[in-house]
């Protein structure tokens, strides 16, 4: 389709309140997913969320299934940078990475993706990922993953973010999550109508996926499982 659009869900029910075409990709923050089916078009992401035995011990097989099933692209780990989440340091992230993504599925035609980074000042976001990248020497990183959230009024703050990713590590860009914090829907409408029309036009930009599809307040998707104002303006801004 040309579209950069992704949808990020837990539950692949949600997936159907979006117009299929328009759709690149949808991931779940796991290696596999259950519960239903997604439309062929739709390539579905395989994520490895973090290092941690229950994870790493079936993520060659449900990868090798959808690859099998064709899906050119796998994640890796999620939010290293921050103590809520993945939370390793870039030379733990660089091993592990070498092991159950570079090594396991570089030189395949697949395209491998670096740990999505927060936002975060100081040692997180870019400067881990820097980190990350200094550390995994030897390793195949095709594209680098973020994620942004801070209010809709900070547009600019998003744009750079996403530049500087680009500019730091010379790799293409994916911004599988971002999300607008204490913002009106009519803000985070008037946000997506800025940023996504950006995005399409930077050569770099690969794909995005707001934060997410489910219900909710601020979400994608309304209680009757239809795309909400938001939803409709994050399908609509291109
Ligand atoms: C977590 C995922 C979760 C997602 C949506 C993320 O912050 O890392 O595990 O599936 O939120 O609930």
């Amino acid at each position: 389709s040309g579209s950069k659009k992704g949808i990020a869900f837990n539950d692949v029910a949600y997936i159907d309140a979006f117009p299929a075409s328009d759709i690149a990709y949808a991931y779940n923050w796991g290696s596999s997913y259950s519960g239903g089916s997604m439309p062929s078009n739709i390539e579905f992401v395989p994520l490895l969320w973090c290092n941690s035995e229950s994870l790493t011990s079936g993520w060659q097989a449900n990868a090798q299934k959808y690859i099998d099933a064709g899906s050119t692209h796998l994640m890796s780990f999620n939010e290293p940078d921050l103590d809520s989440q993945c939370n390793i340091d870039p030379a733990t992230a660089a091993a592990a990475y070498k092991t159950y993504i570079s090594d396991m599925f570089g030189g395949k035609g697949i395209k491998l993706g670096a740990p999505a980074v927060t936002n975060g000042g100081g040692s997180m976001g870019l400067t881990w990922l820097q980190n990350f990248i200094e550390a995994c020497t030897d390793c195949q990183i095709d594209f680098v993953a973020l994620h942004w959230y801070n209010p809709a009024s900070l547009a600019s703050d998003f744009q750079s973010h996403v530049q500087q990713a680009n500019q730091l590590t010379g790799k293409p860009v994916w911004v599988t999550e971002y999300g607008c914090t204490g913002s009106t829907d009519a803000e985070v409408e008037s946000f997506l109508q800025t940023v996504n029309p950006w995005m399409d036009q930077q050569s770099y930009v690969e794909r995005y996926s707001y934060f997410m599809a489910t219900s909710g307040d601020g979400m994608l998707c309304d209680s009757t499982s239809e795309l909400s104002g938001i939803g409709n303006a994050y399908m609509q801004a291109s």
